[in-house]
């Protein structure tokens, strides 16, 4: 039987070890619809499952791991897929506890897989991923909470990770005034190439606490981080102001219900994961192959080979990650 190449973590004396191995597809967990993998990527989510962190991977036996995934079907026992169709599979379980993207094959449930949309390619796809997705429901939810970009500058913290660095774009693309937020100095450039108009420090921004800040500068905010960092988006909202919270770096928050119920703030909650359903993931996805499509993917994501995955995983952890990483899991997949 033919062996391909797979990135999994095992778990031993409660540590993870993850490595490289060869493996055959009766060694991956079963699924009807089998994918050869084109690109995957690297999300904080992957990273916690590499290093152990959080404990959201299986580990009563090893796990090949990457949570999203584009590529094409081999072989299909559910008649909603053929041979030859480009696809995107994200979250669900894939990567923390069914078989994932960081092998050459998957092979999942029928339930979990997007047809590629046109206008976007396998590479783009993984450009954005779990993050595009994650900044586009943002966007969604913005648009239908009635946000319009006359109403003024939209926030966006965490601006140059993952998520943020893709919002920045989104929201810019769809005509909203964009400021940035960073703990990035460096990044400056960068935000404003994609988009962001005005970049705050993330240091400077935190330092006035006051509960409700007179003249507040932003009518809607996308949280990438969470923690204290809620509060002070929250006190920095116009009236009708609208706060959507994707982030959790931060998970604990203290605030006041000043400026929720003074300044009659929505609040949004993101949530990209099973809970997001498969017609609304779909929607999204046509939505980011046409109007939500990044117009700057190409700086925003850069390529990785596949054996580069380990060493770039820490990244993730020292906050040295900018925009997307996406990993060249086929070796002959066309970008
Ligand atoms: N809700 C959902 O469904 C969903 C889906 C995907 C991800 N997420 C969450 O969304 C967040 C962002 O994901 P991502 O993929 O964009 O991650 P990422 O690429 O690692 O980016 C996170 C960014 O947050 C900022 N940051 C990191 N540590 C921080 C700290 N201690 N304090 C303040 N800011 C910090 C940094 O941006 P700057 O240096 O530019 O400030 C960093 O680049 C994560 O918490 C992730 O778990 C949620």
């Amino acid at each position: 039987m033919e062996t391909f190449k797979a990135f999994r973590v095992h778990t031993v004396d409660g540590k993870p070890q993850c490595r490289f191995e060869q493996l055959t597809l009766d060694d991956i967990d079963p699924g009807p619809v089998v994918i050869r993998t084109a690109f995957s990527a690297i999300t904080y989510k992957d990273a916690m499952a590499a290093r152990g962190v959080g404990k959201n991977v299986r580990t009563d036996r090893p796990c090949v791991t990457g949570v999203d995934l584009s590529g094409v079907v081999i072989r299909s026992e559910d008649e909603r897929f053929r041979e030859g169709d480009s696809v995107v599979v994200t979250n669900y379980q894939l990567g923390t506890f069914h078989d994932g993207a960081y092998a050459d094959y998957a092979r999942v449930p029928a339930e979990w897989v997007v047809p590629l949309p046109d206008g976007l390619s396998l590479y783009e796809a993984m450009g954005l991923g779990t993050s595009g997705l994650t900044a586009a429901l943002a966007v969604d939810r913005f648009e239908r909470a009635g946000l319009k970009p006359g109403d003024g500058p939209v926030a966006v913290t965490g601006a140059s990770g993952g998520v943020g660095s893709l919002a920045v774009d989104m929201l810019a693309t769809r005509g909203y005034e964009v400021v940035a937020i960073s703990g990035k100095a460096e990044q400056t450039d960068f935000l404003k190439s994609i988009g962001a108009s005005r970049v705050l420090s993330r240091e400077a921004f935190m330092q006035d606490k006051s509960p409700l800040v007179s003249s507040p500068p932003f009518a809607g905010a996308l949280d990438n981080v969470g923690g204290a960092m809620l509060d002070r988006l929250a006190a920095n909202l116009m009236p009708h102001g609208k706060v959507a919270v994707a982030g959790m770096v931060g998970v604990e928050l203290t605030t006041t219900v000043l400026p929720l119920v003074l300044r009659s703030i929505d609040i949004l909650g993101i949530n990209v994961s099973r809970q997001l359903k498969m017609p609304e993931r779909r929607r999204l996805w046509q939505r980011m192959a046409t109007d939500l499509k990044p117009r700057h993917l190409d700086r925003i994501a850069r390529p990785i080979p596949f054996t580069d995955l380990d060493k770039t995983m820490d990244s993730f952890f020292n906050v040295s990650s900018v925009g997307r990483v996406v990993v060249e899991v086929g070796s002959t997949a066309p970008r």
